[in-house]
């Protein structure tokens, strides 16, 4: 939970309560219930989101801190009060370490793309691990070979935690030529949960830079940028119960201020000469161009809904899904988990001897049970534990111990249907 000055009355625990307002889970799926297993993917959304975005269609539509007129300023008000929202949740010194994005995707390519240029030299090395979503390891690629740099990559052990090292050097595969570490706090494959406070202390211990791909982690976790310690981190709104096509990349100000922009256009700036553009003070530098203002705002109402609820509660709840999921699963004759580490997130992978995933994953989805299916964005990973493919279901706050009854019971069937 963000460690936020304020103590706010938090809702207790009410599944009932909860699912009532997401709007989605009346909607029938090839005439059975939906069952909505595919949370790592998209989250769905509460009511007072949906109703925020198209709020601000529909009362103050203008664009941002550029006009003198009402509906400018009410659509400015309503954007940044959204960026100190999230602000607060993360528990992040100064708004402007809030960068508004497209998604996580965008903040990692922000994040790759100025720190490159920032920091790469050749010859120097980034270091990822071995269960990280392309997302975080495509932009890294992308600039190690702008710079001349090298990839390197923490393994990937059979329970689907980081192969670490011995305690006097965590991490095997630091060097002296380490200048960024990139790392998942949670896998969107395995729903691991990564010691990544221990990591990335061990790294500042060697002034190594930390990018932390927080997707996965902040709709179901406590993410406290200064506790953490990191120097940025990436997450969606997407996947946290707000809108797509809105991110955040929180920086610290100091690092901020030295990274060079990733995307030049309006907003960025403070001068324009077409001898030479200087640019615009924090968060701005890094917004060019109009952002997803209903987007944005729909965000900032996503986190404050998050905040009403004890997200330690959520957790908890979360937590009795995956338990209960993971033992009933495995009374299926041949099933097997991939990812089974100590501490993880309402995430379940699995695969079934002798049944293709895409195949089970269309037999569920006609009893109205949405799951995902295929490599989840994570081909190397797939290629550790040698499979093409996992089916996964990913688990939210508005889930229930019944809905994982019904997927149980739909896998039975077609398991005995596809052998
Ligand atoms: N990263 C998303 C997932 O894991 C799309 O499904």
């Amino acid at each position: 939970m963000s460690t936020t000055a304020d103590t706010v009355e938090k809702k207790g625990y009410d599944v009932e309560e909860i699912r009532a307002q997401f709007p989605i889970l009346k909607e029938l799926v090839h005439g059975k219930p939906l069952v909505y297993f595919d949370n790592a993917a998209t989250s769905q959304k509460p009511r007072r989101v949906i109703k925020a975005e198209s709020a601000f269609y529909a009362t103050i539509n203008a664009n941002v801190h550029r006009g003198v007129h009402t509906l400018s300023t009410k659509a400015t008000e309503a954007q940044e009060a959204a960026r100190e929202t999230i602000r607060k949740h993360i528990n992040a010194k100064h708004a402007h370490e809030v960068l508004f994005t497209s998604g996580t995707t965008a903040s990692l390519n922000l994040a790759a793309f100025s720190l490159g240029q920032l920091l790469l030299k050749p010859g120097d090395e980034v270091l990822i691990s071995g269960m990280e979503h392309h997302a975080n390891i495509v932009p890294w690629q992308l600039a190690c070979e702008r710079h001349g740099a090298k990839l390197k990559v923490i393994p990937v052990t059979d329970s689907g935690e980081l192969a670490l090292g011995a305690s006097d050097h965590l991490i095997d595969q630091l060097s002296d030529r380490t200048r960024i570490l990139a790392i998942s706090h949670v896998s969107n494959t395995l729903g691991t949960i990564n010691p990544i406070k221990e990591l990335i202390a061990e790294a500042r211990k060697r002034g190594i830079i930390t990018a932390v791909d927080g997707a996965q982690a902040i709709a179901h976790l406590n993410v406290d940028v200064q506790d953490l310690g990191c120097d940025l981190c990436a997450f969606s709104g997407h996947k946290a119960y707000g809108p797509t096509g809105t991110g955040v990349l929180y920086g610290r100000e100091e690092l901020l201020e030295r990274m060079p922009p990733w995307q030049g256009g309006g907003e960025m700036i403070d001068v324009v000469t077409f001898a030479k553009t200087t640019y615009a003070k924090l968060p701005f530098k890094f917004e060019a161009g109009t952002p997803h203002i209903a987007g944005i705002i729909g965000l900032g109402e996503a986190f404050r809904w998050m905040e009403d609820y004890d997200k330690a509660a959520m957790a908890a709840h979360e937590h009795t899904l995956l338990e209960h999921a993971t033992t009933e699963l495995l009374t299926i004759d041949g099933l097997r988990i991939i990812g089974t580490a100590k501490e993880k997130v309402g995430v379940i992978s699995f695969v079934i001897d002798g049944i293709h995933h895409y195949d089970l994953g269309t037999l569920l989805d006609q009893q109205g049970i949405a799951v995902r299916t295929g490599h989840h964005c994570t081909q190397p990973l797939m290629e550790r534990f040698g499979v093409s493919g996992t089916t996964r279901a990913s688990f939210a706050s508005f889930n229930t111990v019944e809905e994982i009854d019904s997927m149980l019971a739909a896998t039975k069937k077609a398991a005995k249907m596809l052998r």
